[in-house]
């Protein structure tokens, strides 16, 4: 990295600003840009406003020094642009919607000049970068990517929780236009990250996003079937998953889950399924998986009525103690967006008038925006009738489930998602009845 180089990410979101804290950590002079003014006053106030490990401590280190933040960029001092906003999916139609990476790529062109790089980070459809972002420079400067500018892709893989340290030391794909642009793509993520794997194109880069993740989401649901399966026939699907894994290279089965959430793989299976539909190829798989663990947290919802019926127990009065509210525990994160635990509530709130909830890290705030009463677990178990273990955050381990537990109403129903109890052991407590995803 020269000494004048100056990189602008834009989007100051979970993923733009853990780069730009790691790009400022590694030396480089970093302007931190976000449309939303609230998001760049708490980023100058040196405040985050979502919790990463290490991140708060990055930006109080080199905020107001190497990494500054902004709603517009102002000058033409930056000659590096890496964008990195938000590309949800529509609700109404499940396709990708591009325009805030089409508004981040136009709000660079007043400011592009010769011998600038941008590169694209932010999840997009396979032909983004090249036929939206490269075209409009192309058609709307006097400037010609690959010959003027550099231009790349370079999709971003980290774990929330974890960005920090995996923007460093997990491998960085990158698939840039021509050579220059990829040494020049090179040159800049090779201040914090040793492992570059250059693929062949733009393209390339783009469908192994996109493919990752929609791996992770169909193993996912292969899991949550098969959870379905050993339900309905009185079966323990983790001791049939840990079984079949045991000293067997071959097989590496996953947990099952209550639901899959959080805003990546929720979205991404549908962009892949976006492709599939203009290619006209069938894509039942990618479908049906994203399907399979969108329902499994309604079947589990399903069950806990179920299961206080059958318990003569009055649904409306029951007490039901929810832990964990952010889309996954471990590693941990403050992000509840499309966590099931949402959904979850959303199908219990016209029955139950009763739900209480808890999460080590999520503003307690967000909690009760969706209607659930905050507490702390001792005082959750307390005249319970079904609690509810959603995600895996060490909080919820090791706790004194027979102490908690007789603090509860008579058969409480136990729905340990994660396996983090011993089912066994639990069966010996009074009063406790033990359930999980993949044990009814
Ligand atoms: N969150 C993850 O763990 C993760 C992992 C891998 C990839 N991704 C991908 O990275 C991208 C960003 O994800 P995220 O979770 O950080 O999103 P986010 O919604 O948390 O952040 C996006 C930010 O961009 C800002 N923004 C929108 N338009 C802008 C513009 N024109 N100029 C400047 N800022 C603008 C928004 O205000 C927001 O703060 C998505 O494509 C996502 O799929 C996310």
């Amino acid at each position: 990295m020269a000494r004048n180089d100056k990189v602008c990410v834009l989007g100051m979101g979970f993923i733009g600003l853990t780069l730009a804290a790691t790009l400022a950590e590694a030396g480089n002079d970093v302007l931190g840009v976000d449309v939303i003014p609230e998001v760049v006053d708490s980023l100058k106030a040196k405040k985050c406003y979502f919790f990463e490990p290490g991140l708060t401590e990055a930006v109080k280190k080199y905020g107001g020094k190497n990494l500054k933040f902004s709603t517009v960029i102002s000058d033409k001092t930056c000659n590096y642009y890496v964008i990195c906003v938000g590309t949800p999916i529509d609700q109404a139609t499940a396709k990708p919607r591009l325009e805030y990476i089409e508004n981040a790529a136009r709000s660079i062109l007043p400011f592009l000049k010769k011998g600038d790089t941008i590169i694209l980070r932010s999840t997009v459809p396979v032909g983004t970068s090249r036929n939206l972002v490269a075209r409009m420079i192309e058609t709307e400067t006097n400037l010609s990517p690959g010959k003027d500018i550099y231009f790349g892709f370079v999709p971003e893989r980290t774990v929330e929780g974890n960005a920090m340290y995996e923007q460093k030391f997990i491998p960085q794909m990158v698939g840039a236009l021509n050579k220059e642009s990829a040494k020049k793509i090179a040159r800049l993520f090779g201040t914090f990250n040793k492992q570059l794997i250059h693929v062949p194109d733009i393209e390339h880069a783009e469908l192994c996003k996109i493919i990752d993740n929609t791996y992770r989401d169909v193993t996912f649901a292969y899991a949550n079937q098969m959870a379905m399966i050993c339900e309905e026939l009185g079966l323990d699907f983790n001791i049939i998953r840990q079984t079949c894994n045991y000293k067997y290279s071959r097989n590496n089965i996953p947990s099952a889950s209550p639901g899959v959430g959080g805003a990546c793989l929720t979205k991404d299976p549908y962009i892949l399924i976006d492709l599939c539909n203009k290619l006209n190829i069938n894509m039942e798989l990618i479908k049906s998986a994203r399907a399979i663990n969108e329902v499994t947290v309604f079947n589990l919802a399903k069950k806990v009525l179920h299961r206080l019926t059958a318990l003569g127990k009055n649904i409306c009065a029951s007490k039901i103690f929810i832990m964990g509210f952010a889309f996954k525990g471990d590693p941990e994160t403050s992000d509840m967006r499309f966590s099931t635990t949402i959904d979850l509530v959303n199908y219990l709130k016209p029955f139950c008038s009763n739900l209480f909830g808890y999460d080590a890290v999520v503003d307690t705030k967000q909690i009760e925006a969706i209607g659930v009463k905050y507490c702390l677990i001792e005082e959750g178990f307390k005249g319970a009738d079904v609690v509810l273990i959603m995600n895996s955050h060490e909080s919820h381990m090791d706790l004194n489930i027979k102490k908690l537990a007789a603090r509860a109403n008579d058969s409480l129903i136990f729905i340990d998602c994660w396996n983090l109890y011993d089912k066994n052991k639990i069966a010996k407590y009074k009063n406790i009845i033990y359930s999980s995803v993949g044990i009814y």
